[in-house]
């Protein structure tokens, strides 16, 4: 990252007690101190509900700093002490408006003391239904006014339930803030090895004469979690992977695969050509979800030495429930380039590894001379692996040495981790970085939000209205249940063993 030019601010933390706050974001914005990349003049104010004075919630910082932060700490102590100093904290009932009012002095105390003009960062850390709450305090007592200083707001996700309480929840953030004061976050757009794929695109020659029907078979993605809903069954129940995973960190992704290249890099351009793959999105209507789409729920199973518990069995979870902890679906995108192409998602948690990666699948030459090894598969693979061993991967066909021409897949692979030079920073502080200079590339705009809802809204509404659905159980510690792999329509094709080409260093 480059030394940012970055207007003086506070940034506001809601929630600032919460698991979000203490695993991820205490952590970025240390790392961004000592990086160098914090403004000169520097605020947070963690707003969080419970009475705590400014030393409580420092030990609390410095605690999570310990716990959470993954370097820089040990090494640091002095650091540890200067960054604590900019960190004050406020009382704040999300639902009380004398809290708010409490909070408009202090920042107006703080900002004479330390002498920082009002540009004023909100982050909502906070449970989903209390967003519209929060900004509808803030407008109330004018914290969201520009007339000393920008106001911007970052809204974690979900972004709504539905489709409709998406746009009704845009509409409320809408009565006070401006589209580009709000930063819609999906940490999966600040992963590194996520924008490597524009540049992988964009920047060389030979790829993107190739990314397109004429060449491009299928292409997979696959984001597989080892743990399962852990201490989130409250919030996971109500969820289920396709609002957790695909309606957002996934389809995301999708888009920076599919997309047109943009004639300028910037974040309207860019985002332009997001979001028309996301309008693209063909409809899966409730008679295909059959053919289209397949849901898993995990029950107990070894996951390495361990049996884990079933999802109905996990905290907060209900003992019958229908909530898919496993998706896989089948997707077109109706445009000229992707044409019949399908694209082949899945996500699911309790899985033997945690892999997201992208695979490419090639068509195979129009002729073949020689013979494979592998008579079933296309053995040109284009891999982007996302997590672990970020890189990215071609695998082709060589010769066996020796007599005849017998031909075997071989792979040639960047790893990141052979920049040994280069840290890859956390999605985190590369968000909260954007969000502070202002540049909302990084983030979902609101046409993109809506219309990756309009995709999965009907088939959410078709598992709750038809249980006759199958929710088909797979044990902990496997790929999914086997159904997943019907959505292929071979018998041949199967999704890819992440681990089958490129290896990993885990
Ligand atoms: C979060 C989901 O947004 O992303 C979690 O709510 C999920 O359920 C997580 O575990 C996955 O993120 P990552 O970066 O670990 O792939």
């Amino acid at each position: 990252m480059k030394k940012a030019n970055t207007d003086n601010q506070i940034l506001v933390i809601f929630g600032s007690n919460g698991d979000l706050a203490r695993r991820k974001l205490l952590p970025a914005i240390f790392q961004l101190f000592l990086d160098n990349l914090l403004p000169e003049q520097f605020a947070v104010i963690g707003a969080g509900s419970q009475v705590k004075d400014e030393t409580t919630y420092r030990e609390d910082v410095k605690q999570s700093l310990y716990e959470f932060a993954k370097k820089g700490v040990d090494e640091n102590p002095d650091k540890i002490a200067e960054f604590l100093q900019m960190i004050y904290y406020k009382k704040v009932n999300n639902k009380t408006e004398e809290d708010f009012g409490a909070l408009k002095a202090y920042i107006d105390h703080l900002s004479v003391t330390i002498g920082i003009t009002q540009n004023i960062v909100y982050y909502f850390s906070i449970p989903p239904f209390l967003y519209e709450v929060v900004a509808a305090h803030l407008v109330k007592l004018g914290l969201n006014t520009e007339e000393n200083g920008w106001k911007r707001i970052i809204v974690e996700k979900p972004f709504g339930y539905s489709y409709d309480s998406a746009i009704d929840l845009d509409k409320k953030l809408h009565a006070g803030f401006n589209e580009d004061q709000i930063y819609r976050i999906d940490h999966y757009l600040g992963k590194e090895t996520v924008q490597n794929i524009m540049v992988t695109r964009f920047s060389n020659g030979f790829f993107e004469p190739i990314w397109n029907r004429k060449y491009i078979d299928r292409i997979e993605i696959t984001a597989s979690e080892k743990i399962g809903v852990g201490s989130r069954g409250g919030y996971y129940d109500t969820s289920g992977a396709m609002r957790d995973m695909i309606q957002n960190h996934l389809l995301q992704v999708l888009a920076v695969v599919a997309m047109e290249p943009p004639s300028v890099f910037d974040s309207d351009s860019i985002r332009n050509e997001t979001v028309k793959v996301l309008q693209g999105l063909r409809p899966i209507k409730s008679n295909e979800i059959a053919d289209y789409v397949v849901r898993g729920q995990y029950i107990s199973g070894q996951v390495g030495n361990e049996v884990q518990n079933g999802y109905r069995q996990e905290t907060g979870v209900a003992p019958n429930s229908k909530t898919e902890t496993f998706v896989a679906l089948k997707v077109f995108i109706d445009n000229w380039r992707w044409g019949d192409v399908p694209f082949y998602i899945r996500t699911g948690k309790q899985m033997p590894e945690r892999v997201t990666e992208v695979v490419i699948h090639l068509k195979p030459a129009p002729h073949q001379l020689f013979k494979q090894l592998c008579l079933t598969e296309p053995n040109n693979m284009i891999i982007l692996r996302i997590h672990p061993d970020a890189g990215v991967a071609v695998d082709f066909g060589m010769k066996i040495p020796g007599a005849g021409f017998k031909v075997q897949n071989v792979n040639m692979a960047f790893h990141y981790s052979d920049l040994a030079d280069k840290k890859i920073s956390e999605a985190y502080e590369r968000l909260l970085l954007d969000a502070m200079i202002g540049d909302s590339t990084l983030f979902a705009r609101a046409d993109a939000v809506k219309a990756s809802w309009k995709f999965v809204d009907p088939i959410l509404e078709a598992w709750k209205n038809n249980p006759e659905i199958p929710l088909y159980f797979y044990e902990s510690g496997t790929w999914g249940p086997n159904e997943s792999n019907a959505l292929f329509g071979y018998k041949f094709v199967k999704w890819r063993q992440p681990f089958e080409k490129f290896k990993t260093e885990d």
